[in-house]
């Protein structure tokens, strides 16, 4: 997470500079400290103004400038640095440091800087072809500097193609995966989310109120802290996340079909999905249609797989995480799960309270380990939330690896 990150933002000369506000803006939503360093040309695009009010901090534009309220030199601008990140980053600045130049703020405070630094270049399609500009990326690479490819899309000179800068979300979450520590590298983890659908005739069916949110934070979490993941998806308004192999399904059974297909290379499972429980017994090719003076109609279910309960009895080495979705006696159901199960850590939410669960931002749990223990998480953001469920995982790791250490 970003809170309290030191994150020193260098601006380049070019168009996208104007998007750097944004980018600002989120890192202080996110509770980062950020100090602005820009260039002369990227001052001629957006005013060290808008970047002053949005950081709260005076912007570095000159290396000669007297030192302001804000004392620091570029020096110490380099060792204050969590992370660098150059945002848009020109053909230009990518090559002076290449080539090792340090003529200005910006390129004086990236040479001296021991932090991790991101460049994110946004320039013409031609220019971010061009052989020399190529040649320099590769440099910077080899030598340890962290690159994100541009996007795709139409440009500012009107042309298409690779050079947009990558989109703002994606570079805060390049951020936050840089400044992660990779405690669970080496970990393969399966991650199920969002809610499954059950149709009843090719127009309709049934579902539930699963936002996806507390899956996809936890597949990103894991993400960031080094496991590859793979998220098995019901259908969620959300975005794919990046560098995630992704799986959408919609049913129960599709769902664990691709669970059955995917679990067995992976060392870890987590089911956030808010699986439904039933399905519709006969599949209706036709829409169903009202008949005469109906005012009732009943449909038919049936029990859907148990998907959590069928990899409990198959899970060997594996840890296996389940949630438990209830609205009374929360900790009794779902100790009762957890046993039942077979699993190695339940987490349990309390769908019937408002402002936390299905839909929100933010949850409230009580993650149960086998030994009994309960611990109560107070209401807190979801992103939060999956660090402290992934603690728990990686102490069952420690725990494993400590039997079996004394065990040799
Ligand atoms: N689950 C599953 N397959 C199902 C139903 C649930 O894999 N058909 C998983 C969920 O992903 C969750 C756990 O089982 O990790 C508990 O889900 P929950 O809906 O709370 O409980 P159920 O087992 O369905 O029991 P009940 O609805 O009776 O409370």
């Amino acid at each position: 997470m970003l809170k309290d990150k030191r994150i020193v933002l260098g601006i380049t000369g070019g168009i996208a500079a104007y998007k750097s506000a944004e980018l600002t803006r989120e890192f202080i939503k996110k509770e980062a400290a950020v100090r602005v360093v820009m260039t002369k040309n990227a001052a001629e695009f957006i005013t060290p103004l808008t970047l002053q009010t949005l950081c709260g901090h005076p912007v570095f534009t000159d290396l000669y400038a007297p030192l302001t309220d804000f004392d620091m030199a570029h020096i110490s601008l380099a060792e204050y640095a969590d992370v660098i990140v150059i945002a848009p980053a020109t053909a230009n600045i990518i090559g002076k440091i290449a080539a090792g130049m340090a003529d200005d703020i910006l390129t004086t405070t990236v040479l001296a800087t021991k932090a991790p630094v991101l460049i994110c270049p946004a320039m013409n399609v031609n220019m971010y072809d061009n052989a020399i500009v190529k040649e320099n990326i590769s440099r910077l690479t080899a030598r340890g500097y962290l690159l994100m490819e541009p996007g795709y899309g139409e440009l500012a000179c009107k042309t298409e193609g690779y050079g947009r800068l990558p989109e703002i979300p994606d570079i805060v979450e390049e951020v936050e995966s840089i400044l992660t520590p990779k405690d669970l590298q080496g970990e393969t983890i399966l991650v199920t989310a969002g809610p499954t659908r059950e149709p009843f005739d090719p127009v309709r069916y049934i579902t539930n109120y699963s936002s996806g949110k507390m899956g996809y934070a936890l597949a990103i979490v894991a993400k960031r802290r080094g496991a590859k993941v793979t998220l098995i998806s019901g259908p969620t308004a959300l975005p794919a996340p990046r560098d995630i192999k992704f799986v959408a399904v919609a049913s129960a059974v599709d769902m664990r079909d691709a669970v059955m297909e995917h679990y067995r290379h992976c060392t870890i499972i987590i089911k956030a999905a808010a699986v439904a429980d039933f399905k519709c017994s006969t599949e209706n090719c036709n829409k169903i249609k009202k008949k005469g003076d109906d005012t009732v109609m009943i449909l038919e279910l049936t029990r859907n797989p148990d998907i959590i309960g069928e990899l409990g009895m198959i899970k060997e080495h594996r840890i296996l995480v389940g949630f438990a979705a209830e609205t009374e006696n929360i900790l009794e159901n779902a100790s009762e799960k957890l046993k039942n199960k077979n699993l190695d850590l339940i987490v349990a939410n309390d769908v019937g309270k408002s402002g936390i669960g299905f839909g929100s931002d933010n949850n409230e749990v009580i993650i149960v380990e086998t030994s009994g223990r309960a611990k109560h998480v107070p209401i807190m953001a979801k992103e939060e939330i999956a660090y402290i469920i992934l603690d728990s995982v990686r102490k069952i790791m420690k725990k494993r690896k400590r039997v079996k250490e004394d065990w040799y």
